[in-house]
């Protein structure tokens, strides 16, 4: 069996500033130690996926040996809920169900019933593979809206890119169903890779003008410590706009909400609007108001985080509703990172290891 990549995690009790059961108290604002509110919290509810995607779980990491998340390390929907509801006490205004793949965990429907009724903005990211049987379920069940990864049009490409073979017309098909569904505004995200699918640029774009929905592309990042990142792969979201634009002109447009990730850009002509996610060549780190839920109950302040804050420990071992609100608001209280604004050959850990995976943590 090969072994997992493990993340550092502190215990509660082990936290390297300060014991969070000396705490500050919760009166004033909660803000970490640049400024910055938490607003966003995305929840991991398993760490496995149908798909291969070579920037995210390549084949050769994620084999048959791999140790995946064993059921009994998996927090339960009670529990998930229950740290939810802290973080809305906190300040958190949205919540994204994410995964590896979220719509493998058995009764997704159930967890997401439960926290539809939090008064938060729910949404979930998915590859879109089971959205033809599901879509109706989640929007049943009180989903918000979906956003879904494709990364080409061509099913060549698209077969190469996620590795197991997956019929990208199964994809649109599931875009379609969540459209039928009323999951809008549906996101559709494309992670560029230069050379293996920057000429899916305009046929994507082409695809979804007037559509409704909203595509916007990703920066290759260095996630994790498997998927082989290199610079030169990364094509810069202001070669994507240059690109459409040069076809389709384009205009730059306000975002919707301080701190989104998304560069916002409308069709000049009224096609609709498209995105960037430029987290390689412009970091959005000073606004970032994003915390993330593994699926075993570890909390990352950070994408590109070493260690967490292992939540499912105090949980299994009883802590009350007061003491993980004082755990969570110290861990925010702590928070410091900026890796994408700093990242550097000097930031990266000896080796490329250590940093956890984007299929563990979420997108
Ligand atoms: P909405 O505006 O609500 O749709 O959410 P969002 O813009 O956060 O979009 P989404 O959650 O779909 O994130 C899109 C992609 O941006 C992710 O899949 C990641 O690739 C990247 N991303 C999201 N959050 C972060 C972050 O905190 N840091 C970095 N470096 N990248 C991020
Ligand atoms: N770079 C950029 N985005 C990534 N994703 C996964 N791995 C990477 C990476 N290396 C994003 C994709 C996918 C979401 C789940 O995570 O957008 O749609
Ligand atoms: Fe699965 Fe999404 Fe990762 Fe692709 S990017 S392997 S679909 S979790
Ligand atoms: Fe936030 Fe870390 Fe991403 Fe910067 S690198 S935007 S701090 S998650």
């Amino acid at each position: 069996m090969k072994a997992r990549i493990i993340p550092i995690v502190h215990a509660p009790n082990s936290m390297p500033q300060g014991s969070h059961e000396l705490a500050a108290p919760l009166d004033g604002e909660l803000i970490d130690r640049r400024d910055r509110r938490v607003r966003d919290l995305r929840i991991s509810v398993t760490d496995r996926c149908n798909f291969r995607c070579v920037y995210c779980m390549p084949k050769e990491v994620f084999d048959h040996d791999y140790a995946f998340l064993p059921r009994s390390k998996l927090l339960s929907f009670e529990e998930i809920v229950r740290i939810a509801r802290i973080f809305v006490d906190l300040g958190v205004e949205k919540i994204r169900i994410t995964g590896g793949e979220p719509l493998l965990r058995r009764h997704i429907e159930n967890l997401i019933e439960q926290l539809a009724r939090l008064p938060v903005e729910l949404t979930l990211t998915t590859n879109g593979s089971l959205l033809v049987k599901k879509a109706q379920a989640l929007k049943d069940a009180g989903l918000g809206r979906v956003t879904v990864s494709l990364d080409s049009l061509d099913d060549a490409v698209f077969k190469r890119m996620n590795d197991v073979d997956f019929p990208v017309g199964d994809v649109l098909d599931g875009i379609a169903a969540a459209a039928a569904a009323g999951l809008a505004p549906i996101k559709v995200n494309c992670v560029v890779k230069r050379g293996t699918n920057d000429d899916q640029i305009l046929p994507l774009a082409r695809h979804f003008r007037h559509s409704g929905h909203i595509l916007r592309f990703i920066e290759f990042m260095d996630v994790g410590s498997s998927n082989g990142w290199r610079m030169d792969e990364v094509l810069p979201s202001a070669d994507v706009i240059a690109r459409i634009g040069e076809e389709f002109p384009l205009q730059a447009i306000d975002a919707n909400y301080a701190g989104e990730v998304a560069g916002r850009w409308r069709y000049q002509d009224g096609a609709g609007e498209i995105g960037v996610i430029s987290s390689v060549t412009q970091a959005f780190c000073s606004s970032c108001t994003r915390i993330r839920l593994s699926t075993e109950g570890q909390l990352y302040t950070c994408l590109f985080a070493q260690g967490g804050h292992d939540l499912r420990d105090a949980l299994r071992k009883g802590a009350g509703n007061e003491r993980l609100r004082r755990l969570i608001a110290s861990v925010w209280r702590e928070r410091d990172d900026r890796y994408s604004e700093i990242r550097t050959a000097a930031t990266a850990p000896p080796g490329g290891q250590g940093k956890i995976e984007m299929s563990y943590i979420g997108g």
